[in-house]
């Protein structure tokens, strides 16, 4: 939505003008694949697709809400703000004004509209763009320095503890910490990271959404979370390891006896994606692309064999891409059983690749893909208007 139109909304919802604007970002994940609740290294970029938040100060006890195409303003009484945790709309908003009021930051008054343009259930984390985009709203307007890593951290509290979903922390941390044109090499276990240039060259990463009907993610997500707690358990018994990503691909040969079933293999796909994360970073810096594509695609067999959250859809969508001659590895990125693939795909191939792909997934899915044009930004930005 154009900017003029958004402040047009704002002031049809308050009755008077937006005052600033406050994003925070989409993202997509290069590789490092749900290992971020495993203690693993993630590889997370922050996109231009965001949340918007239009904004201004007022006077009083609360809150306003407005959204994009809703014709609704949710209201948030500031003294009692543990009261929302089963509002749909608003509970994000809620849970993160909820958990910085607990940490002494006072939370003023004001009237705030979202334009998000991260498409929901998506696999692009509409929601921790929410959440920090709003956590930095209430900073701001509370008028203290804050600390983006913080907010990541009080984003996915508001996440896990206010609306119930127990996410690790990769989409929060990229949605607050993204920079232009490069990806976060995050640690999970420590929070250290690194900034590595996305510089693929001749080639940019496609994002396409198979567009799934949303179902279920939550409820499959977390026992995905309960497997590998299983699997760590029984590690620990003869391994002195704090989490699952310390565990390397040899020492898990030699105590991949002491599981079975379902959580050895989700345990096998964490501690080989880790493995893969370290050499699609090494492959990156050297400019490797070819190696990076193969890392991807191994990812994707892994998270559709082992992990099992793929589906027809994702793996469609991502054999179709590995189809094409210049695309060099496509995978499934988030939590899975929906959302998006990214691929590596030259870019003097790319509108043929998405005729060619998008025609191939209508025919064999019976339903359309959707094809984003993305780019790598800044997590969080604040501007007064
Ligand atoms: C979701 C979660 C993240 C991460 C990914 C899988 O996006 O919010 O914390 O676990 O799934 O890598």
């Amino acid at each position: 939505m154009e900017r003029a139109e958004a402040m047009q909304q704002f002031e049809a919802f308050f009755g008077a003008k937006a005052e600033d604007l406050f994003t925070a970002a989409g993202r997509i994940n290069v590789i490092g694949e749900h290992v971020d609740y495993c203690g693993g290294k993630v590889f997370p970029a922050a996109l231009n697709l965001r949340c918007n938040v239009y904004a201004r100060k007022t006077e009083g006890n609360v809150i306003r809400l407005a959204f994009r195409g809703i014709d609704d303003v949710v209201e948030l009484e500031i003294n009692d703000l543990n009261a929302y945790r089963k509002l749909k709309l608003g509970n994000y908003q809620a849970g993160v004004a909820y958990y910085l009021q607990e940490t002494g930051v006072t939370i003023m008054p004001c009237d705030l509209y979202y334009d998000c343009t991260v498409p929901f259930g998506s696999g692009l984390s509409s929601s921790a763009a929410i959440e920090v985009a709003t956590a930095v709203a209430f900073c701001e307007y509370a008028g203290i320095a804050y600390d983006k890593v913080q907010l990541a951290l009080i984003s996915q509290r508001a996440e896990n503890e206010y609306a119930g979903v127990n996410c690790g922390i990769m989409d929060q941390f990229a949605s607050a910490m993204g920079k232009k044109d490069h990806a976060v090499l995050l640690d999970c276990a420590t929070l250290e990271y690194s900034y590595v240039p996305l510089k693929l060259g001749e080639y940019c990463l496609v994002v396409a959404n198979c567009n799934k009907p949303h179902n279920l993610v939550e409820s499959k997500y977390n026992v995905r979370r309960q497997e590998v707690e299983l699997a760590l358990k029984a590690i620990q018994t003869v391994l002195p390891v704090n989490n699952l990503a310390e565990v390397t691909p040899k020492q898990f040969a030699d105590v991949k006896y002491l599981l079975s079933g379902a959580v050895a293999k989700r345990a096998e796909h964490v501690v080989m994606e880790c493995d893969r994360v370290n050499k699609a970073v090494a492959a990156l810096k050297a400019g490797d692309l070819v190696e990076l594509g193969r890392l991807l695609n191994e990812s994707h067999y892994s998270l559709r064999d082992l992990y099992e959250v793929t589906g027809k859809e994702l793996d469609t969508l991502s054999a179709l891409a590995r189809k094409e001659t210049d695309c060099l590895g496509s995978r499934m990125i988030g939590a899975g059983f929906g959302g998006c693939t990214i691929s590596i795909v030259k870019k003097t191939a790319v509108e043929g690749f998405i005729r060619r792909v998008g025609k191939a997934y209508v025919d064999s899915i019976g339903y359309y893909a959707s094809f984003y044009e993305t780019s790598i930004e800044d997590g969080i930005t604040v501007e007064k208007l």
